[in-house]
């Protein structure tokens, strides 16, 4: 019966995926022939992207590019083997010193991946018997790591931390380690978590704090340094995780806390410990992208500029829009319709995603727009006005 069993699942999933592209409407993994910039090439054609976490446009800026020309040159494509049984350079371990200085902790690791970052951290740390709370629309990885590290998992109401505290306050005790696990802001929701009542709960209840800075460090605070800077609340998360796909427009995650847990997590973590160590070509890239944060507040500063000036033109149409940050949500409420506007859009010339299930509820399904700190205000204002335009044709605004 395995077979059979298989074979209806593919059938099953397949379905759903083909009706989909019977309407024409299928616009998943397509194939892009240009670096991630505001302009992105797609089959001969240059499309306004808005699909991009490359924020802050570090993918190509030229010191990036040179520094990681240089790494490549002198280490290869790759560190070929595991970070602890195979080593990895004075890069890495120069990387993992400038992390633990941004978010002000005594030691860092990296990950090949910001997924195996979240899923080795909770994996590593937590196990059976200990308690995870998570956010209700934290980033799957995290959901990932608390199910193979075999922790009781719970979620709390987004963003809402009388429901975490009312749910430790009856959990806690009965578990082991505990362990609050938060994106810092939401990839689908675009808005941000609040530290101060999560730390507060945490602290109440002996509960660790992870932080997920994958869309945060880089873009938010006035340093650039995240969630902590933003809230002026240095050192009131134990552990922050990320990834460098996002502001330093590259590849490889991170885990900042203490010197003890950090070493434990090197030995005890087997997405760190059984996954080839980051290439060091990505290592220098992603080095030179830490300075830049530093060096070029400006892209920052034009980020911010810019989500406000988009978020504006969509509000003023009356559009339904979800956070207040560079991650744009566009509400339509339903899979169908945003499929379609996404499509119609596409066909003027706009790349974006749509958000839909499984990764939001129904209810939540529309587009995600990535603001970036290079689009011009002509490619937002051209942007906004083929997507109020779509939105009307449809039926949605
Ligand atoms: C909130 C969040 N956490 C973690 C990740 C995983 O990062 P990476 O793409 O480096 O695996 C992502 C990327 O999609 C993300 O959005």
């Amino acid at each position: 019966m395995g077979f059979a069993a298989l074979n209806a699942r593919v059938a099953g999933l397949l379905a759903g995926v083909e009706e989909v592209r019977r309407q024409g409407a299928y616009i998943l993994g397509r194939i892009i022939s240009s670096s991630s910039e505001p302009l992105i090439r797609h089959k001969g054609k240059d499309y306004i992207n808005l699909i991009s976490n490359n924020y802050l446009g570090l993918s190509t800026h030229p010191k990036v590019k040179k520094a990681a020309e240089e790494a490549l040159r002198t280490y290869g494509t790759g560190m070929c083997g595991s970070p602890l049984a195979c080593g990895t350079t004075e890069l890495h371990a120069k990387l993992e010193k400038k992390i633990a200085a941004v978010f002000g902790t005594e030691s860092a690791m990296l990950f090949a991946a910001g997924y195996q970052a979240l899923l080795g951290t909770i994996q590593g740390i937590l196990g059976p018997g200990d308690l995870a709370m998570v956010d209700e629309f934290a980033h799957r990885s995290i959901l990932d790591g608390v199910k193979l590290s075999g922790a009781k998992l719970r979620a709390f109401v987004h963003n809402d931390a009388s429901d975490l505290s009312d749910q430790l306050r009856r959990l806690a005790p009965k578990h082991e380690v505990t362990m609050i696990i938060v994106d810092s802001v939401y990839s689908m929701e675009g808005d941000l978590a609040p530290l101060p009542d999560l730390a507060a709960a945490a602290a109440a209840h002996e509960s660790l704090l992870l932080l997920d800075e994958a869309h945060s460090l880089g873009m938010v605070g006035p340093r650039g340094y995240g969630l902590m800077d933003h809230f002026n609340m240095p050192g009131s998360a134990q552990l922050v995780s990320g990834t460098f796909s996002k502001f330093a427009g590259s590849c490889g995650g991170y885990t900042a806390g203490s010197a003890a847990i950090i070493d434990y997590l090197k030995h005890r973590s087997s997405p760190f410990i059984f996954s080839a160590a980051a290439p060091p070509a990505t290592v220098a890239g992603v080095f030179k992208a830490f300075e830049l944060i530093e060096e070029e507040p400006e892209r920052r500063k034009a980020l911010r500029e810019n989500t406000v000036f988009f978020r504006g033109l969509l509000a003023a149409a009356g559009l339904r829009l979800g956070g207040n940050t560079h991650v744009v949500p566009l509400r339509l409420g339903d899979l169908m319709l945003a499929m379609k506007v996404t499509k119609s859009i596409f066909e003027n010339g706009i790349l974006a995603s749509p958000i839909m299930p499984p990764t939001v509820p129904v209810k939540d399904s529309g587009i995600r727009f990535g603001i970036m700190a290079m689009h011009t205000r002509a490619q937002l204002q051209r942007t906004a006005e083929i997507v109020i335009g779509a939105c009307k044709e449809a039926g949605a605004a």
